[in-house]
């Protein structure tokens, strides 16, 4: 890896100041990448340039917002192994994972670029009424304004491009805070932006520490805040600025149901054991729940198992790796103790549960009480918890009874259940025939309840990145 420092990016130019920090890689602590640290002065810089070219952005003609997306989604495909290496570098995530967040991130942002073609806006009649004769309504949608972006470690490409894509596609200009732990890729996203010819101050990447962070969710000149963390940190952002448009990404424990009539059960096993371990469980939609019907959960657990046992867990670098490590070895010292818990608390561990470092073994549950950390608050670790119901309505019930709601699979051929279960969970989205775990960036993504609010994916969040502004055309033949 490359000594160089790299620069931040203040209104579209790269900066350097006085401090630095340096990135590490969670499996071996070795030196990922050094950057410089935007100092208040930076950062205070960042946010009234964008503050200042809200309104030329705003309007700026559509077809230079979508080249601009274009040649950033071609160029990260050209530079794709360099990014997935980078990705790999500082989130410890095995390069076949890191090579499909980047081809996701070229999909995220060619996606924008033709949303940002098709942005127009509706034609509505008001003749309706007397009063409304010879009138017509333009309804289109403009940027709230200046959007904070702040992002998580687990996806360091492609949750930035979810903030930073449909923001250029509608003109609102873009502060974007990546995570601590993984700032580098966004940083050499900035390298591509910088080829373009969006306007100065219509983007800063600041890689700042969280306090930093709290001033600019604090600042009226950032109406909107875009956030993808925690739970209780994005739940404080939205407490802390009521008056500000907030959207939260936020976390889940991802449940799978599988149906008595699923016959497959080596596909279901095989989903379910890659989805609940890979990027070691470090995703909001990872399996982390199976509640299978007793028809077929005997059958089911020796598969998953066996599934589990054959991934290769190791160096994230190395080809063939299917589990890394977690982000660091607290996250992975809490998992192991999380672990332990739901044994202490009458739970049997099928596999796993040994932690070396920051890595944690893919690890399988089962007979584990529902109030045990690892199956109602969200492990974000190589952690599956299997669960044997005797009906499809204690599934639903029992997948309902968390307090987050992001994404669920049912295993069911059967169409008629495949709808009901659909109603009836209490979740953003459902996948039917798969795991919880699968998202195609241009599907609305987002939760109910703790998950979050709001909806990601280019035209969910355009939309969220503008409100309805109306224009009334009068004395017209209509
Ligand atoms: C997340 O962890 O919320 C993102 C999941 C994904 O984009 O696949």
């Amino acid at each position: 890896m490359s000594t160089t420092t790299v620069p931040f990016w203040v209104a579209g130019k790269p900066v350097t100041s006085e401090q630095t920090a340096v990135v590490r890689h969670s499996f071996d602590d070795s030196e990922a990448g050094v950057h410089f640290v935007p100092s208040s002065s930076d950062i205070e810089t960042a946010v009234q340039a964008a503050h200042d070219v809200a309104e030329e952005f705003a309007t700026l003609p559509a077809h230079v917002r979508a080249s601009a997306l274009d040649h950033v989604s071609r160029t990260l495909g050209e530079r794709s192994e360099e990014l997935a290496r980078l990705i790999t570098a500082e989130s410890g995530k095995p390069l076949k994972w890191a090579r499909g967040e980047v081809g996701r991130a070229v999909s995220t942002f060619r996606w924008a670029a033709e949303e940002a073609r098709r942005f127009s806006g509706e034609l509505q009649r008001l003749d309706t009424d007397p009063g409304g004769t010879g009138r017509l309504a333009l309804v289109r949608r403009v940027p709230r304004g200046p959007v904070l972006g702040i992002t998580p470690f687990n996806f360091p490409l492609n949750l930035v491009a979810h903030k930073v894509a449909p923001a250029i596609a509608v003109g609102a200009p873009i502060v974007l805070k990546p995570a601590p732990a993984t700032p580098l890729t966004a940083l050499a996203l900035g390298e591509i932006l910088a080829e373009t010819d969006l306007p100065a101050g219509s983007w800063s990447i600041l890689p700042t520490d969280n306090e930093a962070a709290a001033a600019l969710v604090a600042d009226p000149r950032l109406p909107v805040v875009s956030f993808t963390g925690s739970v209780p940190v994005g739940w404080g952002i939205r407490d802390s600025v009521p008056r500000k448009h907030v959207a939260l990404e936020l976390g889940g424990n991802a449940a799978v149901l599988v149906c008595p009539d699923w016959t497959d059960l080596d596909f279901a096993a095989q989903r379910i054991a890659t989805f609940a371990m890979y990027q070691a469980g470090q995703s909001c939609i990872s399996v982390q729940r199976v509640y299978a019907h007793a028809d077929v959960f005997d059958a089911l657990q020796e598969k998953v198992l066996e599934q589990v046992r054959a991934l290769g867990t190791g160096d994230p670098r190395a080809d063939g790796v299917d589990v890394g490590p977690l982000i660091n070895t607290a996250a992975a010292a809490r998992v192991e103790s999380w672990v332990s818990d739901a044994v202490a608390a009458g739970g049997s561990l099928l596999a796993g549960g040994a932690r070396d470092g920051a890595t944690v073994e893919p690890t399988v549950l089962t007979d584990v009480p529902e109030d045990a950390s690892v199956m109602a608050e969200e492990v974000f670790g190589p952690v599956v918890s299997l669960t044997r119901v005797s009906s499809v309505d204690e599934g639903v019930r029992l997948i309902n009874a968390s307090r987050f709601g992001l994404q669920a699979g049912v295993f069911t051929r059967d169409l008629p259940t495949a709808f009901d279960v659909s109603a009836r969970l209490a979740v953003g989205g459902v996948l039917v025939g798969d795991v919880p775990s699968f998202r195609a960036d241009q599907m609305p993504y987002g939760g109910v309840k703790d998950s979050g609010v709001g909806r990601e994916g280019p035209a969910s969040a355009m939309a969220d990145f503008t409100e309805e502004r109306v224009t009334v055309l009068t004395g017209l033949t209509l």
